[in-house]
């Protein structure tokens, strides 16, 4: 029987390839992709990225095959011009919308119905000059707030708002094309975050709603989702072996 998803629901959908290792299960994700996804996946250099690749191909199909009575390999999906996936609508009884992250150690799949929604993930564990970086691509009230903080939770707080601000751009679907520094959050203990749109960004940040999340020891992660209607949405989190 098919999951529902109420209108109000975002269900997020985690898998840890590093825990997956049967050979059986990995045969019958092999078995999932259509000819483009074997190519992309012949590709990749090393075993473990292409191991990532794999998960993450069976998260996004069986997760869909939750909700609409269709066999995870006969999902197929178009893309906008800078790389977005979606369903292709015709296979589709239901609006469903998705979006994928991943990161080392940690494949994501948020799911919703109707809206634009995205998704980010990261590994606490990456080495970055996080300040630098900060620098370049942050608003200057978020570098401002980066540059007041103790430097030990610098490096954690950089990837809070990197993770926020890639899941606005990635429920945008225009990817990095969005400049990163004509649009900043606010992250205040205990509060909703916010976010502020410089004039040129052309959004309205009540049609927003963000939510930060620890998955794990090591990762963060963020979402997204864009709303013109009162709707006050909640996240229901799962962790899932895909096919298992
Ligand atoms: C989308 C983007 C932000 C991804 O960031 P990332 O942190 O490297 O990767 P993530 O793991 O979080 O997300 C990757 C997933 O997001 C999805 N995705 C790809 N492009 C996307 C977009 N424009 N918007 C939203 N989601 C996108 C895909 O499912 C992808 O995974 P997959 O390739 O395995 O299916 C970044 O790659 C980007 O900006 N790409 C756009 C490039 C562009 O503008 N091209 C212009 C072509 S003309």
């Amino acid at each position: 029987m098919a999951l529902e998803i109420p209108n109000n629901n975002i269900h997020l959908w985690f898998a840890f390839p590093d825990a997956i290792s049967d050979e059986t299960l990995l045969l019958r994700y092999q078995q999932l992709l259509n000819d483009e996804e074997k190519k992309r996946w012949q590709r990749f250099h090393f075993a473990r990225h292409r191991h990532h690749y794999l998960v993450t191909r069976a998260l996004i199909r069986s997760t869909l095959s939750y909700y609409i009575d269709i066999d995870p390999a006969d999902w197929r999906f178009s893309f906008n011009p800078y790389g977005k996936p979606e369903i292709i609508s015709a296979l589709a009884d239901k609006p469903i919308r998705f979006n994928l992250s991943h990161t080392d150690g940690l494949v994501m799949c948020a799911i919703v119905l109707e809206n634009d929604i995205g998704a980010d993930i990261e590994n606490l564990q990456k080495k970055h000059a996080t300040l630098k970086i900060a620098e370049h691509v942050f608003s200057k009230q978020e570098i401002e707030a980066l540059q007041n903080m103790p430097e030990h939770e610098q490096a954690q707080r950089f990837f809070e708002y990197w993770t926020l601000k890639e899941a606005y751009i990635k429920a945008r679907g225009m990817g990095l094309s969005l400049p990163l520094n004509q649009f900043g959050f606010i992250l205040r203990e205990n509060q909703p975050v916010e976010i502020n749109f410089d004039s040129r960004m052309d959004d309205n940040p009540e049609h927003w709603q963000f939510w930060q999340l620890r998955p794990a020891e090591h990762h963060v992660a963020a979402v997204a989702i864009k709303s013109t209607t009162p709707i006050k949405y909640q996240l229901v989190i799962n962790n899932v072996v895909p096919l298992q």
